[in-house]
């Protein structure tokens, strides 16, 4: 049995002030959804402090957005992994699309960024997906497998067991259009057969989450699908109802 993961990413929105209330709201009510589903939250760097004091003990989990592929040093602007665990930040979302796209991520550095996760204990939630040109030429698998390969082929069998992989077409992010559950489903698939061919048996063990426009009207269908095992939500984590009820749409 896979673990069922509701993730809002709530990438650079919000101040401390409005997290921290959104973060105790989620807190309040997330036993709605149930035990057998993990909740985590990933705030701003500014807020986690105070998010993981709102949330402690009441079963949701705290992450931050990126970490620096540097254990320490002079890297202005940068947080390193061992400053994100030594306050109790449990989970690292690692190659987002937008940190490839805008801050030029590649698989050299997020390799980097997945030992400095690992090394202090976070659990790397690492993004794959294509963009919409790629998909249109056919190449989606493909680009998805390089960035599979490239990255988590690079891990010992033991670290696979710690990882959530998430998979977020580019086209789908913020625009309002999901893939479709046969979609998902498809691309899923493809990405535990690829970690198989490595791994063997372990990638049955790895959460694949969807990402993309998720919300309360379509999380059960993609949630209902063999391989889709929880979505990293965007704008619909900004809110404690929407994110609620998307924890709820778990079959
Ligand atoms: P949206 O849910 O806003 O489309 O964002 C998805 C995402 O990028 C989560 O990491």
């Amino acid at each position: 049995m896979r673990k069922k993961i509701a993730a809002g990413n709530w990438k650079m929105n919000t101040t401390p002030a409005q997290g921290t209330e959104l973060a105790a709201a989620i807190a309040s009510r997330r036993n709605e959804a149930g035990n057998d589903v993990d909740f985590i939250i990933c705030p701003p760097f500014t807020h986690l402090t105070e998010v993981i004091r709102a949330t402690r003990g009441k079963g949701v989990a705290v992450g931050a957005q990126n970490c620096a592929a540097e254990p320490k040093g002079a890297y202005t602007g940068e947080v390193s992994a061992e400053m994100l665990a030594s306050i109790g930040v449990d989970y690292v979302i690692l190659g987002h699309s937008e940190r490839r796209q805008y801050y030029g991520e590649t698989s050299e550095t997020l390799n980097r960024k997945l030992e400095m996760a690992y090394a202090n204990n976070l659990t790397p939630i690492y993004c794959v997906g294509e963009k919409l040109s790629e998909r249109e030429a056919g190449k989606h698998f493909d680009v998805v497998k390089a960035q599979i390969t490239e990255v988590i082929y690079n891990l010992s069998a033991d670290k696979l067991a710690r990882l959530v992989i998430a998979y977020e077409p580019v086209w789908a992010i913020g625009t309002g259009k999901t893939a479709t559950s046969a979609q998902a489903q498809e691309i899923h698939a493809f990405i535990r057969k690829v970690l198989a061919e490595k791994f063997g048996d372990t990638a049955d063990t790895v959460p694949i989450l969807y990402g993309g426009s998720v919300n309360p009207k379509n999380a059960a269908e993609l949630f209902g699908m063999p391989d889709v095992d929880g979505g990293l939500v965007g704008g619909a984590s900004l809110e404690a109802e929407s994110f609620i009820q998307i924890g709820k749409s778990f079959r």
